[in-house]
């Protein structure tokens, strides 16, 4: 996805910021040693600093592992990802290093708090500390740090509140403080950080509202606020972020309906909001029309009612639809076999009725299907075996047969759960000789016959649960 290339584009737009801001004279030799001290002296407070034994002082300082420096011999950027650095940051913060433009240190095993003095490197741009072990509060002083374009700060133990005084960076382009133990609420201020594309909270223990003012933030492109304790109705100032593409809000407290707004959302990819208690007779019809690009789907485990909309089938660019564990009724739309890339199908939990259409079992690209406990009836139709499936479950309805037992043709299926319906007759043969098979489940069903188990060719060891019972 293009969002992961964020950092890349950070780096790349600010190829040329060095050269201005360089000093115009050479560094002074004094200056050149009280750097190099200043680095050397981090490094002895380091527990574990193997990957920086370059750093010495036989080696000049700008040849240093992770170590860049400017046309003036400044040092510029330390870069160590991924390098078992273990330690604190405390004695980095040092002036000698004022000229410090980035700072990445992502994958490391760093410790204790982030020192409240890493404001004193005036010109960084770019902050990333993920995946540490750093605990204790955000420190507010970062506020400091105007010219900060990227704060990435995911993946620790950080706790307390996101500080409101970081709406101050008004020239940070990505936020990323997820996976960590923030709680609080998601300041109101946020909303002032016009220049903002990705904004990360996700995985903490933010409560409260998502706040309006979050629709201000004109140039977002991703907002994940997924598994906190978001406690709101969804505000419909969110759909004025026209260049967002992906929204995950799931695994939330949040309630009330899908704005009709959100349609304008023109460039909606990722539109996750599963595990809340949203609800609302079906999905407002703007989104098919508007929703040109979407991919994913995901509005499981809510309170939804109504019907499934045929207009669904206007979504050509489906990859997955996750709407199980709502209340959708009627029948499963025929107009979702247009939908050529669907490869995930989940429409579980819900009280969907009649048949499944002939044109599902059609699809090209279907993986993993889930109709289990709807109450659905009438024949299994025949799945195309061009589509590879892997996972079938259609536990849980009132199914009375199966066209073709066309599982059998499957060559990659791993899954298949046929529990609980009504079917009968003879289980054929070709079941036992499924290679890739490693779980069935053809109990609760009326089948004739005795059938030999474990599964004859395969490898028994892959025959992890069969339960079958007739
Ligand atoms: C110390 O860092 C080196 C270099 O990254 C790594 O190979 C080694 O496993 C680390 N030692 C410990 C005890 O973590
Ligand atoms: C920066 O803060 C850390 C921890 O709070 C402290 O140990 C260090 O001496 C400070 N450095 C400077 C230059 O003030
Ligand atoms: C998360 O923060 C709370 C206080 O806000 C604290 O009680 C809890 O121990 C922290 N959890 C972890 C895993 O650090
Ligand atoms: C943002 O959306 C709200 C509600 O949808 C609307 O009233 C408001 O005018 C919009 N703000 C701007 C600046 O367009
Ligand atoms: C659909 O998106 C366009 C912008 O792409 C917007 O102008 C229009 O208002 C949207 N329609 C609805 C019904 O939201
Ligand atoms: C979820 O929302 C519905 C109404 O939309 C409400 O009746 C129900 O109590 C809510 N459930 C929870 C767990 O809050
Ligand atoms: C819905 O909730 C159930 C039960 O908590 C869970 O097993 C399932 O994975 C959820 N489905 C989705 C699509 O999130
Ligand atoms: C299944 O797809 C094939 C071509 O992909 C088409 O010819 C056939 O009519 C389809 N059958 C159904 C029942 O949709
Ligand atoms: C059983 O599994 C092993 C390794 O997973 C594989 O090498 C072997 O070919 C398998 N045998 C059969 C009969 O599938």
């Amino acid at each position: 996805m293009a969002i992961q290339h964020g950092l890349f584009l950070v780096y790349l737009s600010l190829l040329l910021l060095p050269l201005c801001m360089a000093k115009a004279t050479t560094i002074h030799q004094g200056e050149a040693q009280a750097q190099a001290h200043a680095l050397l002296q981090w490094k002895s407070t380091l527990l574990n600093s193997t990957s920086l034994s370059s750093w010495s002082h036989a080696n000049p300082t700008c040849s240093w592992f992770g170590v860049i420096c400017g046309v003036s011999g400044h040092v510029t950027d330390l870069e160590a990802e991924g390098c078992s650095l273990r330690g604190t940051l405390d004695a980095l913060c040092s002036s000698k290093l004022s000229s410090l433009l980035t700072i990445n240190f992502d994958n490391n095993d760093l410790v204790g708090a982030i020192p409240v003095n890493i404001s004193m490197f005036p010109s960084l741009y770019l902050l990333v500390l993920s995946t540490n072990n750093l605990v204790g509060p955000i420190p507010y002083q970062l506020r400091e740090l105007r010219h900060l374009r990227y704060l990435d700060l995911s993946s620790n133990r950080l706790s307390g509140p996101v500080p409101r005084s970081l709406s101050m960076l008004t020239m940070l382009h990505y936020l990323k403080l997820g996976q960590n133990n923030l709680s609080g609420e998601i300041p109101e201020e946020l909303g002032l950080m016009h220049r903002l594309e990705e904004l990360e909270l996700n995985t903490n223990s933010l409560g409260g509202p998502i706040p309006a003012s979050l629709g201000k933030l004109r140039m977002l492109a991703s907002m994940d606020l997924s598994d906190n304790d978001l406690c709101s109705t969804l505000p419909p100032e969110l759909g004025n972020l026209t260049r967002l593409s992906y929204m995950d809000l799931s695994f939330n407290k949040l309630h009330g309906g899908l704005p009709r707004t959100f349609s304008m959302m023109s460039k909606m990819y990722m539109f996750l909001a599963g595990n809340n208690n949203l609800s609302g007779n079906s999905i407002p019809l703007e989104f098919f029309t508007n929703w040109t690009t979407i991919s994913s789907f995901d509005i499981a485990n809510n309170s939804f009612t109504g019907s499934i909309p045929p207009e669904i089938g206007q979504w050509e660019n489906l990859g997955e639809l996750f709407l199980s564990g709502n209340s959708f009724m009627g029948a499963i739309p025929i107009e979702l076999g247009s939908s050529v890339f669907l490869y995930t199908l989940d429409l579980a939990s819900n009280q969907l009725n009649n048949g499944i259409p002939s044109e599902i079992g059609n699809l090209t690209s279907l993986d993993f299907l889930d109709l289990s406990s709807n109450q659905l009836e009438g024949e299994i139709p025949a799945i195309n075996p061009e589509a590879d499936a892997t996972y079938i479950v259609l536990s849980g309805n009132k199914f009375t047969s199966i066209r073709d037992w066309s599982f059998c043709q499957l060559p990659s299926l791993q899954f298949l759960d046929l529990s609980n319906n009504r079917l009968s007759g003879v289980i054929p043969s070709c079941l036992w000789s499924m290679q890739t098979l490693e779980y069935l489940d053809l109990s609760g069903n009326s089948f004739d016959g005795e059938v030999t188990i474990p599964i004859g060719n395969s490898n028994s060891s892959s025959n992890t649960a069969v339960a079958a019972s007739f």
